[in-house]
């Protein structure tokens, strides 16, 4: 069996990105075949292509997809062809026409969720659940700072933050966004490219701070992210925007009061079928009850994933991209 995909022989730029016929196996007795419809563009795509994240090549991209079931192998009993399905996590991949995965990685969709819905919120919403509920429960009340807030992974956490009834600070890049994040959800937004971070979370807080920091972007935040933190404070690094955090010294986590550091990934907390469906169930639960909403800001060709990768890293994006096969 043939189908068309991404590949890329050696890492770098967008122009490593390669659209052609692949092979494609038969599905063995516990995977299945999706046609897939489209296809959920992450942030991490860029560090697998870039080399940030080292993976054999050839190799294929993406962990992302939505679409339809078209063969199930023989011990599959919760599939069948025709199902409408997702799924966030496996090996690299999801950016191709067909796609032969492990069935447990496969998230049945309730009927009210469109395919295009499915693949902007997947990955990034689960990324949400388990930040808010497993790395640390979080509590009404609660005050954090989230960077990076109106990205993919930000406005579905503006949306649950307010359904929580935490109070969630989000950094953002321009005023178009700090005006979007609040209208989704965050009680407050900061413009990091003209302010200083932890000067305004003292103002923000009245000179409490924050229980919870999330940074994705990295290594540009990280001082800025510890300074806000108020003392036994947690600070979630669980990105590489502009590069990863190096060469730390652990003094600074006593000389800021005493801080928790963790470094987590989805795949640490979403470990199990059980948990994978489970998550699922309540991040589609939350969209039907009109309480997440996903936000897609552009959809590409599958063939054009250099475009959209050159737009991820464009800062004036909002929300998910998309690729539609
Ligand atoms: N550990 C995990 O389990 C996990 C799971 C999913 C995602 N993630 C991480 O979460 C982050 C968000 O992922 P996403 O796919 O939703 O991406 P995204 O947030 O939609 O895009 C990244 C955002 O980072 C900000 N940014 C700051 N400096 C930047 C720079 N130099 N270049 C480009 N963007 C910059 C931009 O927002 P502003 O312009 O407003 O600053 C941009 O919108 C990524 O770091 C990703 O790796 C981690």
């Amino acid at each position: 069996m043939k189908t068309e995909a991404i590949r890329f022989y050696q890492t770098g730029n967008k122009e490593v990105l390669k659209f052609e016929e692949i092979d494609l196996p038969e599905p063995k007795e516990n995977e299945v075949l999706i046609s897939q419809k489209f296809i959920g563009v992450n942030f991490i795509d860029t560090y697998y292509r870039s080399g940030l994240y080292p993976v054999p090549l050839p190799s294929g991209l993406g962990t992302e997809a939505s679409g339809v079931i078209e063969k199930v192998g023989s011990q599959v009993a919760h599939l069948k062809v025709g199902d409408r399905v997702t799924y966030a996590q496996g090996p690299l991949g999801a950016y191709a026409k067909k796609r032969v995965i492990a069935a447990d990685k496969v998230i049945l969709l309730p009927d009210d969720i469109s395919l295009e819905a499915a693949a902007a919120l997947t990955l990034k919403g689960l990324t949400v659940s388990y930040l808010f509920e497993d790395v640390h429960q979080l509590q009404s009340g609660d005050t954090i700072l989230f960077h990076a807030a109106a990205g993919g992974v930000g406005l579905i956490a503006c949306q649950w933050a307010r359904h929580l009834g935490v109070k969630l600070i989000g950094t953002v890049s321009s005023e178009t966004k700090a005006r979007l994040i609040q209208e989704m959800g965050a009680y407050a937004a900061i413009n990091y490219t003209r302010e200083k971070i932890s000067q305004r979370v003292l103002d923000i807080t009245h000179h409490k701070k924050v229980s919870v920091v999330y940074d994705s972007v990295g290594a540009d935040t990280w001082e800025e992210s510890l300074n806000s933190l108020s003392p036994k404070g947690l600070m979630v690094s669980f990105g590489n925007t502009t590069g990863p955090v190096r060469n730390v010294d652990l003094g600074i986590l006593a000389q800021k009061g005493g801080l928790f550091v963790t470094r987590p990934m989805l795949a640490h907390y979403v470990d199990t079928p059980e948990k994978l469906q489970a998550r699922g169930s309540q991040l589609f639960k939350l969209v039907k009850e009109g309480v997440i909403t996903p936000h897609i800001d552009s959809i590409f060709k599958l063939k054009d994933a250099a475009l959209a990768h050159q737009e991820l890293l464009e800062r004036s994006r909002v929300g998910a991209i998309l690729l539609e096969v």
